[in-house]
């Protein structure tokens, strides 16, 4: 195994069975040691577990909380941890989701949304790109690296119980726009996913899945994380001349 394979690094994988776990998979498949940031320590270890298993090489970097120092820290583990290979891909997919109407808000629920959805993800970005500028350009790609962050339907839209949760998305979706400007001219991708439906997940098979079954079998009608990663890796290897700095991505059903 070559020692300086690109890294991957992603933050938010959950328990293992949405688009973060999912697109460590698919990086790995394609070439890439894959850094995994979250606060669940043994989810973590199970989902790095199972990148190994399947050939891979993943190791994880629990974090107490989704904030500034711990995913600065992350990074420089993620770098000791594997001196030789370069961080060339990152995906931010934490979400810190709040759906209340507005006056039933509390100020630490707007705090939560904001300290997740917008500042650890600044310091995400802050990382990501100071690891790139170490970085040649890849003469394939032409590129020294790509920063891809997850939004949703609420990145775009508000609604009746999101104002905290589309507070944060839109602050993420602005931040991802103004770093693929400043960036850019450094050869440095910097893009954002509108997951634009309702993903798969364990979480989502159990509280949605109970009311409406069908929902959980109906491909057309919900977004599978594996599909998602595939995305992300196209965006990846997307090259320089015709990059995208938005996607949305929707089931072929979806009614919103
Ligand atoms: N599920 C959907 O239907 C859906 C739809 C549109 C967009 N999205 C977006 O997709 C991303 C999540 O991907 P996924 O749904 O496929 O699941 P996933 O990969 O399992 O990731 C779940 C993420 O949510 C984080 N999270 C959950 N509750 C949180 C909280 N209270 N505070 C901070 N972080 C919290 C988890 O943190 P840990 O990893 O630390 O546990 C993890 O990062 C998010 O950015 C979300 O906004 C999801």
């Amino acid at each position: 195994m070559a020692s300086n394979k690109p890294i991957l690094v992603v933050a938010g994988v959950g328990n293992g069975s949405g688009t973060g776990a999912a697109t460590a998979l698919e990086f790995s498949k394609a070439g890439y040691r894959v850094a995994l940031i979250a606060r669940n320590a043994d989810h973590l270890k199970t989902t790095a577990d199972g990148i190994v298993a399947s050939g891979g090489d993943a190791a994880s970097f629990p974090v107490t909380q989704y904030d500034y120092p711990s995913i600065q820290a992350a990074f420089a583990s993620v770098k000791s941890h594997w001196p030789a290979s370069p961080i060339r891909a990152a995906v931010w997919n934490a979400g810190h989701g709040v759906w209340k109407p507005f006056l039933s808000l509390t100020e630490a629920e707007v705090k939560s949304s904001v300290d997740t959805n917008i500042v650890a993800a600044f310091a995400f970005a802050r990382s990501s790109i100071l690891a790139f500028q170490e970085n040649d350009i890849d003469e394939k790609s032409g590129k020294r690296g790509v920063l891809i962050f997850t939004g949703a339907t609420a990145s775009l839209r508000g609604n009746k119980t999101t104002s905290a949760f589309a507070a944060g998305k839109f602050g993420l979706r602005a931040l991802s726009q103004s770093l693929n400007k400043e960036f850019g001219s450094q050869n440095i991708h910097v893009a954002h996913a509108i997951i634009d439906g309702g993903i798969l997940t364990d979480r989502s098979r159990e509280f949605r899945g109970k009311s409406d079954p069908k929902w959980v079998e109906n491909e057309d009608v919900r977004l599978s994380p594996e599909s998602i990663a595939k995305s992300y890796l196209y965006l990846a290897n997307q090259d320089r001349s015709a990059w995208t700095w938005e996607l949305d991505l929707r089931p072929a059903h979806e009614t919103w």
